[in-house]
């Protein structure tokens, strides 16, 4: 029996509002803006390059869709676009112009994006599951926002609705991996649930059953790749994990950094023990 977390729209904008500047901060991403992990892939050198890696991923879908359809120009939306690294480093890299809209839950983060981003960049402060936007996007991408969806086939749904035929998704997240999906064992669902709860992402499902979803709403998957070898895990001997874990559950701090961290931890001991995959898929409107 996989754990079940639930975590409403009003429980992640608050998860968000209380810790989006600590998460900058800690995270060393001052100038990405980014709130998603580091990639050290080969050739990867400096941590701003590590937290631009996935960008550069969405970067060149943006790219073929420019070369392939022949286009001048090219509409973008980042759905749970967080302060808007992701569409600050496109809008800076695309040749043609181009267009971007950002979605964010939090009030907090579209304030700060509206700060740094100008136009053709546009935030909404909005639900990703109803997502209050005309059709006819080119290129649709989700990096660590996915997790959060409370009705996956809804985004899916949502994100085909958005695209123009041949326009593409891009989902960058965390998966379940397919053998964690057939059995657990209590202590391996014990860490994905304090995962899952500390970091309000309800949605950790496996590629597969996210690739049935989008078929059903008209997503073709094209392309997809497993990022996880190059993260660099911190997992801790699993009964210091426990122990940190147990001590962290009993401290009287209220702010919603500690599940944050807790999450984290335990993300990290599911990462390592092969439970979770961070991976990106790609899938193309059909028509
Ligand atoms: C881990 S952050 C990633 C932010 C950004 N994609 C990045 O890579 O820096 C997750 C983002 O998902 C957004 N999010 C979560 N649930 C959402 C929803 N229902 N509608 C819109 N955005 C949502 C949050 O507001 C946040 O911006």
């Amino acid at each position: 029996m996989l754990p079940k977390t639930s975590a409403s729209a009003a429980d992640i904008r608050r998860y968000y509002n209380q810790n989006t500047r600590l998460f900058l901060s800690l995270s060393g991403s001052a100038r990405t803006q980014s709130i998603h992990r580091a990639v050290w892939a080969p050739g990867v050198r400096s941590l701003d390059a590590a937290l631009d890696y996935t960008h550069g991923l969405v970067l060149a879908q943006a790219e073929h869709l420019l070369a392939s359809h022949h286009l001048e120009s090219l509409k973008l939306v980042d759905l749970g676009c967080g302060v808007g690294g992701s569409l600050a480093y496109l809008l800076a890299r695309l040749k043609q112009p181009a267009l971007g809209v950002g979605l964010t839950i939090s009030p907090l983060q579209a304030h700060i994006a509206r700060r740094r981003l100008e136009p053709p960049a546009c935030i909404l402060e909005a639900d990703f599951h109803s997502v209050p936007l005309a059709a006819g996007f080119d290129l649709a991408y989700a990096i660590e926002s996915f997790v959060h969806a409370s009705q996956p086939e809804r985004f899916l749904s949502e994100a085909a609705r958005l695209l123009r035929p041949g326009g593409r998704l891009v989902i960058g997240d965390d998966f379940l991996a397919e053998q964690a999906a057939l059995g657990m064992d209590a202590a391996q669902a014990g860490w994905l649930k304090t995962y899952q709860d500390g970091w309000f992402a309800p949605n950790v499902t496996t590629a597969q059953t996210v690739k049935k979803m989008a078929i059903a709403s008209g997503l073709t998957p094209i392309w997809e790749v497993d990022l996880t070898p190059h993260l660099r895990l911190r997992a801790l001997p699993d009964r210091l994990a426990r122990l940190l874990l147990w001590a962290g559950e009993r401290l009287p701090l209220k702010h919603a950094i500690l599940p944050s961290m807790l999450g984290s931890m335990a993300l990290q001991q599911c990462l390592h023990m092969g439970l979770v995959r961070y991976c990106f898929l790609v899938f193309q409107k059909s028509g």
